[in-house]
This record gives structure tokens, sequence and C-alpha cells, in this order.
């Protein structure tokens, strides 16, 4: 099953690739950002400061993505991505895509065979449920029909409202 849409908490997701939706800083934050350096460890943030220090001296762009240790996850990387604040004047629809395709293409890159991705940019972000949960699936599946390593995405919903509607728009 190329797509999976799952209930639950993307922590314990035993994957090659848990997919963070970060912020430009790298350096954490709250909601899923929160939960992964809580439960990954000091090692991912001591890898996030490395990258700032490093190629990713102003931060991490929307839309981009990068790799780190997965530290005590039950994964073997974490791919950061920074979604696009909702707007309700600019469509930034094509930023979040970009989360989605670059996140899977960082991943193949490393040869991970199985990612699961949180719902990007539809919590602190805001970004409304049903659009997000319809730019996601399709970037995905286009990208999973390319040529690609990755064979299974798992979409992990935190609650059952995100759940029923990723649910509700997997083609
Ligand atoms: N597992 C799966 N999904 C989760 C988890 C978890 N443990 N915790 C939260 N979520 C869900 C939220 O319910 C929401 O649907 O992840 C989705 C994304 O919400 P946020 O984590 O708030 O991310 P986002 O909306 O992209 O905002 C990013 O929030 O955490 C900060 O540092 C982050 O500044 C950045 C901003």
């Amino acid at each position: 099953m190329p797509v999976e849409i799952v209930e639950g908490d993307i922590t314990t997701q035993q994957v090659d690739v848990i997919v963070n939706a970060a912020n430009t800083s790298l350096l954490g934050g709250g909601g899923v950002d929160g939960a992964i350096h809580r439960r990954g460890g000091p090692e991912i943030l001591a890898e996030c400061r490395k990258l700032r220090a490093g190629h990713y001296g102003r931060g991490l762009k929307v839309g981009q993505a990068v790799a780190t240790t997965a530290g005590r996850l039950p994964a073997r990387w974490v791919v950061h991505t920074v979604g696009p604040v909702w707007s309700d004047t600019e469509d930034r629809s094509a930023l979040l895509a970009d989360c989605h395709r670059n996140s899977l293409r960082v991943a193949a890159s490393l040869g991970a065979v199985t990612v699961a991705f949180p719902a990007i940019s539809t919590g602190i972000y805001r970004w409304p449920l049903e659009s997000a949960a319809k730019i996601a699936l399709e970037t995905v599946t286009a990208e999973l029909a390319a040529d690609t390593s990755v064979q299974t995405v798992r979409f992990v919903l935190f609650g059952q409202q995100a759940y029923t509607v990723f649910r509700t728009h997997l083609p």
C-alpha cells in the first residue's frame, strides 16, 4: 500500500524517515517539532545546530527539507521541513507541496523506503485540514509514481478529525 493513513503519534512510528513540521530556525518549537525533539533526544538538536553553523546559516527556507539523525526515535532519520503559514490573501499551496516533494526527495537520497508525515502546517501554522490533505496526498501520490526508492508513505494524524479528513481525501 503506497499511501497509508493512520491516527497516532508520529514519534512512535517505526519507519526509515519521520518528517518534522519544523520552523526556519531548525532549533525546535512546539507541536510535532517539540514532540520529535523531546522523544528523539539532544542528538537531533545538536545536528540541527551544526546545520545552522554550516550550509543553513540563515535557517531552512519554507518548502525546503534537510535530514538529521533520528536520535532515540524508532526511525533512521528525521527530515525537517518548514511548512508555509496559512494566509487568507496569498496562495501558498505550492510551498506546502514543495515541503512534501522535497522531504520525499531527501528521504530517497538517503535510500529510505518508508516515510511518515504529520499534517504539515495544520497546527500552529493554521492551514485548513481539508486543503492541506488535498495538497499533501496529491503531491505524495505524484512523487511515488515517479522514480523514487520510497515505497510507502504513512500520514500519521493526531486526532480523529485530522484522520477522517485525510482518509476522505485519499485518492
Ligand atoms: N504526532 C503526529 N502529529 C502531531 C503530533 C504528534 N506527536 N503533535 C502534533 N501533531 C499534529 C498537529 O495536531 C497538527 O495537525 O501535527 C500537525 C502540525 O502541527 P504543528 O506541529 O503545530 O506544526 P505546524 O502547523 O506546521 O507549525 C509549525 O509549530 O511546532 C512549531 O516549531 C514548529 O514553528 C513551527 C510550527
